[in-house]
């Protein structure tokens, strides 16, 4: 790869999915580029480059997706799900017992883990949320990992991951060497496929939303500018969960830190505007009615 091959894909993966590389990262593009030019009947990642150059999406497309990061497990980092039991869900079902619905966005769902971590945890509070219509979207830039999200197939390796064994037999069933989460928590789970970077105002207000682990990838502007329009997709008593290593502090107002809860943010309702109902148009939201489940 040449340095000018570099600094076009630096570019151009900064401009379609905000994954912000130093001028350092050669490796890291080898070892996720050149299986896809062997894949590709490529001579190496020059030729992928002429092959982009020459505007082929589907090769474009194709290389934003083997450079994002899919790491992921269920309950990943234990906390944030301890923070959503015990300090968003009793709040939201006191402020919410009127209109008795709650909207989730987990806006970088990856495989599933996260949002069918959230299923299962709602699933779990079955008999709190009698009557309730419980929305839970899960989204993402890549169409490869919301395929294996819909799906709801995981390995052995997948499900020992963090995954507790009563969980597991409680709501998975075996397909032969693999698991696969059985379909009533499929069925809470709507699935998009949503680049961050892109307007997403049109999926309403949320009361919400976990973006873990995504945008560590991304540099300053970038950052706020999504956590400013993340404000606005949040209804103004709503919930913010990042990951281990992200922060609004220093970034942004719109929300801020939860006491004595890592990783947890409150919509600073005094200063942002929110957008209450979902706009005219939008899709109708599938949810599951928690009523008999
Ligand atoms: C490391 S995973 C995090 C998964 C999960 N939130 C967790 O914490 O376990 C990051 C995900 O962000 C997605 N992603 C990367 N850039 C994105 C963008 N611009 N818009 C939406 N999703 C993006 C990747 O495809 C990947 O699935």
């Amino acid at each position: 790869m040449t340095p000018i091959d570099y600094e076009y894909l630096r570019k151009l993966l900064k401009d379609r999915s905000g994954l912000d590389l130093s001028a350092d990262k050669q490796y890291l593009i080898e070892s996720r580029l050149l299986p896809l030019s062997r894949k590709s009947s490529l001579a190496g990642i020059s030729e992928l480059v002429q092959k982009m150059k020459g505007g082929s999406a589907a090769i474009i497309d194709q290389v934003v997706e083997a450079m994002t990061t899919n790491e992921t497990f269920f309950f990943r980092d234990k906390v944030p799900f301890d923070h959503f039991r015990e300090s968003i869900m009793p709040e939201i079902l006191r402020a919410r017992a009127g209109r008795k619905s709650i909207r989730i966005w987990c806006a970088a769902g990856s495989t599933g883990q996260e949002p069918y971590s959230l299923a299962m945890c709602l699933k779990e509070m079955s008999a709190a949320l009698a009557g309730w219509r419980v929305e839970i979207i899960a989204t993402d830039l890549s169409q490869e990992v919301l395929e294996k999200s819909r799906a709801g197939i995981y390995s052995q390796f997948e499900v020992q991951r963090g995954l507790p064994i009563q969980m597991l037999v409680k709501y998975f069933k075996q397909v032969g060497e693999f698991w696969q989460i059985n379909a009533e928590i499929r069925a809470m789970v709507q699935h998009r496929q949503l680049n961050l970077l892109n307007d997403f105002s049109g999926l309403g207000a949320f009361d919400v939303i976990f973006c873990r682990n995504v945008l560590i990838y991304f540099d300053q502007d970038t950052k706020i500018n999504i956590f400013n329009r993340l404000a606005k997709t949040t209804e103004q008593d709503g919930f913010l969960v990042l990951g281990a290593a992200e922060t609004v502090v220093g970034l942004t107002d719109a929300f801020k830190p939860f006491p004595e809860r890592r990783g947890l943010y409150r919509h600073n309702g005094a200063r942002a505007v929110s957008s209450r109902t979902p706009p005219a148009g939008a899709a109708a939201p599938k949810v599951a009615a928690m009523a008999g489940l």
